[in-house]
Parts: C-alpha cells; sequence; structure tokens
C-alpha cells in the first residue's frame, strides 16, 4: 500500500488549456470580495463580539486576517508554480501524495459544503428581519431557528429551502455572470460602507469602555470563530486556468482583495461594537440591521437587510459551486463514488453531486445552530491550509520547483504561517476538534474502504 503515490505531472498536462484565460487583476479582486465578504461579517461579527471577545472583536479580525494573509500568499506562491483548476487539492496530489490529497480535499469539501448551510442561516435571519419589519410576516417560533428546545424552534425553515433552491441553480447551471458578479459586489461595498457611513455618528465611546471584557483569550477565541469571514479566497486559486498572466495576476488579486477586505471587517466591527454595547448582538443574527435599528435609522436598516440577503446569496452559490466541483473533482480522479462525477446531458453539471449537496446540506442548514457549523467549518479548513503550509515548504527544498511569485522572507513567514494556523485552530472549543475527528475518521475510513481501491492512480500508474 502507497499512501504516498503522487498524481504525475502528465496528468496536469492533461487538464490544462481547455478553458478561457479572460480575467484580469480586477476580475479577480472583485470575484474574491464575491466569495468571501458575506455571512462572516454580516452575521459571525456580532455573535462573536457577544459571546467572545466583545469590542475587541477587532482584534480578533486584525488577528485572523494577518494569519489568513499569510496563508494567501502562500496560497498565491503554489498557484504561480502550478497554475491549475482544482487548487489545493492538486497541489497537494502533486506534492505530498494521495492520502494527504484527500485529506485535503475531504476537508475543502467540508468548507464549501457547510460553509453553504452556514450562510444559508445567516441568509435567512436577514430575511426573517427584512420580512417582519417590512411586511409583518413573522415566521412562526417553531420554523424560525435550528433545533432549540429551551427556544422552541425546530428548523430554520428559509435556511433549509435556501439551500436546496441555491443547488437547483447549480444544477441548471447557473454560473454568474461577470456583470452580476460585478454588480453584486458592489453592492455589498454599498450596504458595508453605508453601515459605517450612517453609523459613525452613534458609536457611543462607553460601549468600547471594557474593551476586552473576556481578556486576551477571549481575543483569541473570537479570532478562531472570526477567520470564518475570510474563507473563501482559497476558490480564487481554481480560477488559475482562466486568468491572464496568471502567475502575476493571481498572486496580486489574492493579496490585493484581502487587503480590501480586512479594511473593510475592521471599519465595520468597529462601528458595530460603538454602537451598541456587545452583549445586545447576542442571539441576533442580522448584527448590522439590527444596531440600525435600535438607533432608529429604519430606512438603512432595511436597506442593509435587503443588501444582506442579496449580496450573502453570491456567497453561497461560490461555495455551492466549489462544494459540487471539488466533489467531482474527487470522484473523477476515483477517490470518491462514481456517480458524484456524472456530468448532466443537458446542463452540463455535476448533477449527483448537486442532489447530494442539496439533500445532506439542507438538513445542516435547517437543523444547526450558525456558530457551531462555522467553527467546524473553520478547523477543516485551517487543517487543509495546513498541509498545503508544509507541503510549500517541502517544494522549496525542489529544485525543480520554479513559482514566479515566492513568499518574502520565507525563513520567517513559512514558519510563522504553520504556528498562527495552529493558533487559531486551537482557540476552538473542545467539541468541534471531537467533530474534527470524527469528521476526519469518516474521511479516513472511506479513502481506505474505497478511494485506495478506485483511485485512477492504480490505472494510470501501471501505464
Ligand atoms: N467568508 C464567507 C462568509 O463570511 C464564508 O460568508
Amino acid at each position: 500500500m502507497d499512501l504516498f503515490r503522487k498524481k504525475p505531472l502528465s496528468f496536469a498536462e492533461k487538464i490544462t488549456s481547455q478553458l478561457k484565460r479572460e480575467l484580469y487583476l480586477w476580475d479577480i479582486v472583485f470575484i474574491g470580495i464575491g466569495a468571501v465578504v458575506g455571512a462572516g461579517i454580516f452575521v459571525i461579527t456580532g455573535q462573536a463580539a457577544a459571546s467572545y471577545a466583545g469590542p475587541a472583536i477587532i482584534l480578533s479580525f486584525i488577528l485572523a486576517g494577518i494569519g489568513i494573509g499569510i496563508t494567501a500568499l502562500v496560497y498565491a506562491e503554489l498557484c504561480s508554480a502550478f497554475p491549475l483548476a482544482g487548487g489545493a487539492y492538486n497541489y497537494t496530489y502533486f506534492v505530498l501524495g494521495e492520502f494527504f490529497a484527500w485529506l485535503v480535499g475531504w476537508n475543502i469539501l467540508l468548507e464549501y459544503g457547510v460553509a453553504t448551510a452556514a450562510v444559508a442561516t445567516g441568509w435567512s435571519g436577514y430575511l426573517r428581519a427584512f420580512l417582519k419589519n417590512n411586511f409583518n410576516f413573522v415566521l412562526p417560533n417553531a420554523l424560525s431557528g435550528p433545533i432549540n428546545f429551551q427556544q422552541g424552534t425546530f428548523i430554520d425553515l428559509f435556511a433549509f429551502i435556501g439551500v436546496i433552491l441555491i443547488f437547483l441553480l447549480v444544477t441548471i447551471g447557473i454560473r454568474k455572470s461577470a456583470l452580476v458578479n460585478n454588480f453584486i459586489v458592489v453592492l455589498k461595498l454599498i450596504v458595508l460602507f453605508s453601515f459605517v457611513i450612517f453609523g459613525i455618528k452613534y458609536i457611543n465611546w462607553e460601549n468600547l469602555k471594557n474593551f476586552m471584557p473576556y481578556g486576551w483569550k477571549g481575543v483569541w477565541s473570537g479570532a478562531s470563530l472570526i477567520v470564518f469571514a475570510y474563507l473563501g479566497f482559497d476558490a480564487l486559486a481554481t480560477l488559475a486556468e482562466e486568468t491572464k498572466e496568471v502567475k502575476k495576476t493571481l498572486p496580486q488579486g489574492l493579496i490585493l482583495s484581502l487587503i480590501i477586505i480586512t479594511f473593510l471587517y475592521i471599519i465595520v466591527s468597529f462601528t458595530l461594537v460603538g454602537m451598541l454595547p456587545y452583549w445586545e448582538y447576542e442571539g441576533k443574527p442580522d448584527a448590522l440591521a439590527y444596531a440600525m435599528y435600535k438607533v432608529n435609522e429604519k430606512w438603512v436598516a432595511n436597506f442593509i437587510s435587503l443588501g444582506a440577503v442579496i449580496t450573502i446569496t453570491s456567497v453561497m452559490l461560490v461555495m455551492a459551486i466549489g462544494f459540487t466541483r471539488v466533489l467531482y473533482a474527487l470522484a473523477r480522479d476515483g477517490l470518491m463514488f462514481k456517480a458524484f462525477s456524472e456530468v448532466h446531458r443537458k446542463y452540463f453539471t455535476p448533477y449527483k453531486a448537486s442532489i447530494f449537496g442539496a439533500i445532506f446540506l439542507s438538513l445542516f442548514a435547517g437543523f444547526l445552530p450558525l456558530k457551531i457549523l462555522a467553527e467546524l467549518i473553520n478547523i477543516g479548513t485551517l487543517f487543509a491550509y495546513l498541509i498545503i503550509g508544509v507541503a510549500v515548504m517541502l517544494l522549496r527544498k525542489n529544485k525543480e520547483y520554479n513559482p514566479v511569485f515566492k513568499v518574502p522572507f520565507p525563513k520567517i513567514f513559512l514558519p510563522l504561517n504553520l504556528i498562527f494556523l495552529l493558533f487559531i485552530m486551537f482557540g476552538l472549543p473542545l467539541e468541534t476538534w471531537i467533530r474534527f475527528a470524527v469528521w476526519s475518521l469518516i474521511g479516513i475510513l472511506i479513502y481506505f474502504l474505497y478511494g485506495y481501491k478506485h483511485s485512477l492512480l492504480n490505472t494510470e500508474i501501471q501505464k
């Protein structure tokens, strides 16, 4: 049994060059903002401030931003060396071999899949608030939250239906055109900037006085939760085959979009915790709109709710597409059940992967709370980043490895990357680690019982 068998580079040559290169730097930046800015800033900021960090959530954002920033540099280096679709999973396949590639693929699958569900629950919160405040439409309590007998909620109905609808769109092959994406990103920026512009005059310094109510430990746990707001940038790496002058454009795009996003997060979270005492955000899924309601800016609050519903949909779509494509890639390589790589004859999409996503993930979205989902996603994704961080360090020793972009000061940044990732992972609660262990165990079992035997490498290697 060879757990470290690698994909030969000839595989890479086979997959390349079928797609058209038509994305420029600003397309990449816009796609980045479209994929990343979603439920994290709109929903989780309030919850992380209320239950972990207090106003110091701003520091959590900075901490997580630095950590993810370094990882983005690593990603940029890898995509400048291997400009291939498939992203992290493929890189690992070439460098560390099949077993680790499977672990990365399995965890990225968790990231995209559960993120679709998590983002749907955030979307649902804003939708409920919008319908209530404008049309006085209120769902029965039992249908308006994840299963929780104390609060009398049973299912988050909108989130449940939202996931099914999104996968339906993915199945019929809706790919947002660049134009739609640009519109959504501009709307997202307008919504977030309006929040800051209208909110800034309500900042009450009293609210910021008790800046670190839970100390550094709180900042740390806050960073571990809020790192969710940065996830999704890795989806950019999957555009490598469609980017012009990819080796230069992609690293620049990754870094630029991350700088813009971090700046945005800092000013939005500062305004949020300045407007109301942090504990008021406990259990409020529509934190930004809620704050505006409380200060009587009803019009702005409505605009934010509607804007959030529209723009969070785009994150859901990117995540759902990501989920089906990773599942498709794993199945195409033989590591997952073949059915998931079947492409619909009319729509040309991996429809069985979509159906599976719709059934499975709608249950997640309907019955589990956002915080649990987000923490589970974070740990899996950070673990995948960790493997990739190690892969780059190993690659650096290989003379044939020749990336156009290199992480600067590698002696500092490469180890720092691993340290930061571990640090953020260890800030997550024990239950999250246990869920992660169970998830990994299921993955490892699937690999040994199915993937290893059916891997395409079994046949290709013998050729
Ligand atoms: N970063 C994405 C979001 O915040 C997952 O919604």
